[in-house]
This record gives structure tokens, sequence and C-alpha cells, in this order.
């Protein structure tokens, strides 16, 4: 089982979108995918059209209640998401960094610390998914940083803007941090997002970005990503002159997915 954590604290940059897509793919090749929603905008549930009330998200990190509980199916028709699960989000989990704080104490004593909190509830599971997808907020609090400790690697969509790279020193900054603690075998790809090849000024940041990392092939930004959101439609079940299919398509080839 590989776990794959879409990550930018940058706000905006397409990590729900990758999310999105990269589930649907995985599951339309016959992969068993578990995808799990750490965002409290849950924006990705509501793509699978799961809006739930309030997640049990924090009291199964905690450990009041099992993974059954919080596990549930995609509300879509379609063969592609038969083979997908979902821990759904909401509002509720914005609460998680004080609900860890109040559990401290058994937290210290059945994890060590709570950034391996996420990674021990996937271990216990005994889970049969080939792949597990999770979408983190856009920020570099405790829902990053256990997905980062759970995960083999991370996927980072980042805009070819001159914020979005100054923000990804400090993510990365926090990557190493995790490398050489927690999670030695930690890998990480970074994909150029929502790209308008056309402008000149975003030209000159995809190479500055590309003289400091090895990025991917990039994510152009189109009308049809939204619109595949907004109609509930995976460019993965698009026709094969789909713009949006071909950059996926390359993009998820480059990552060996
Ligand atoms: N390649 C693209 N082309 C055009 N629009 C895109 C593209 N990728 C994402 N979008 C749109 O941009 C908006 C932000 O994308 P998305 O929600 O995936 O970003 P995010 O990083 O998850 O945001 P947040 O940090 O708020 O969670 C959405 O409306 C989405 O439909
Ligand atoms: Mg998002």
């Amino acid at each position: 089982m590989e776990v794959i954590t879409i990550g930018n604290n940058k706000g905006g940059v397409g990590k729900t979108m990758q999310c999105y897509q990269l589930s649907c793919y995985l599951a339309n090749k016959g992969h068993k995918v578990l995808v799990i929603d750490l965002d409290s905008q849950a924006n990705l549930s509501s793509t699978f059209g799961v809006q739930i009330q309030r997640t049990l998200v924090p009291e199964w990190l905690i450990g009041d209640v099992g993974i059954n509980d919080v596990i549930v199916k995609p509300e879509m028709s379609g063969k592609l998401y038969k083979n997908i699960r979902l821990i759904p989000a909401s509002r509720h989990l914005s609460n998680l960094s004080k609900l860890l704080i109040l559990s401290e104490g058994e937290i210290r004593k059945e994890a060590g610390r709570k950034e391996r909190l996420l990674r021990k509830r996937l271990q216990d599971a005994n889970l049969d998914f080939d792949y597990v997808i999770i979408d983190t907020p856009p920020m570099l609090g405790d829902e990053l940083i256990m997905s980062l400790v759970a995960s083999n690697r991370v996927l980072i969509p980042t805009q070819a803007q001159d914020y979005s790279i100054d923000g990804l020193e400090e993510l990365m900054d926090t990557f190493e941090i995790i490398k050489e603690t927690e999670n030695p075998s930690l890998e990480f790809s970074i994909i150029p997002s929502m790209v308008n090849p056309r402008r000149k000024i975003e030209q000159a940041r995809m190479e500055e970005l590309s003289q400091s990392f090895n990025i991917t092939p990039m994510v152009r930004n189109m009308v049809q990503l939204q619109e595949s959101i907004s109609t509930r439609r995976p460019v993965c079940v698009m026709g094969a002159k789909s713009a949006g299919r071909r950059d996926y398509e390359e993009l998820w080839k480059s990552l060996n997915l």
C-alpha cells in the first residue's frame, strides 16, 4: 500500500484538484483507493458527493472510534467509484489541534507523539487498499505534518508565481525535518500547477523552479479542469484528445503511477 500526501501550505494551488484527478485515475485503472480528506473546508469530500455534519476523524486519530466509523462510499454512480472509499472531512476538523492537546497524555502513552497518530491508525487497521491519497489544508499544521509522517511520498502542486515559490522554502524545511526524524524514506515531487505557459513571467518562474528542484511535467491552467470538478467528471474518463487528460497522464507517467 502506497500512501501519498498532496500538500502545500499555500492555498488555492490545485491540491484538491490533484487529489480528485489522481484518486479517480488510479481507481479507473482498477486499483483500490482510500481517499482521506484532512481539510476542514471538505472540498474533496463534496466533490465525491459526500457532505457530513460532523466528521469523526479527530476521534479516530485519538483512538476513541475505529476506522469503520469514519470510512464511507462516494455518493457517485459510475464503475470507477466502486474502487474508492472516502474518509470525509467537515468543519469540525478545524478543532483537531485543540482536541489533540486535550488528549496529550493518552497520545503520549500510545503513539509517543501526536505526529505519528495517522501512520499508526493506518498501520493498525491492516487495510486492503493499493493507495491512500490524502488531501491536506493550506497550512503547516498537525494535519499536514501527520500526513507527511504517514506517507511514502508527498506531491507538492506549486504555481509558477513569486509568493508560491517563496512559500516552498518553509515547506521544504518541514519536509527535511520529518525526513531526518520520523520518516527517512519520504520522497517529494514538485508539480507546476495551474500554469499559463504563454505568460513570460510564468516561464521565467518555471525556469527558476527547475534550477532549484527537479520538477515534474506541468498541469496547465484550463477551464476544462474547473468544469471537471463542477460536473464531477474526472479527466481520466474524458476523450484521449482532452488537454486536461493529456497533462495529467504525462504527469502520472513521470511519477510512475
Ligand atoms: N489546472 C487548473 N486549471 C484551472 N483551474 C484550476 C486548476 N487547478 C485547480 N483549479 C481551480 O482552482 C481553484 C483552486 O484549486 P484547488 O481547490 O484544487 O486548490 P487547493 O490548493 O486545494 O486550495 P485550498 O488550499 O483552499 O485547499 C478551484 O476552483 C479549482 O477548480
Ligand atoms: Mg483544497
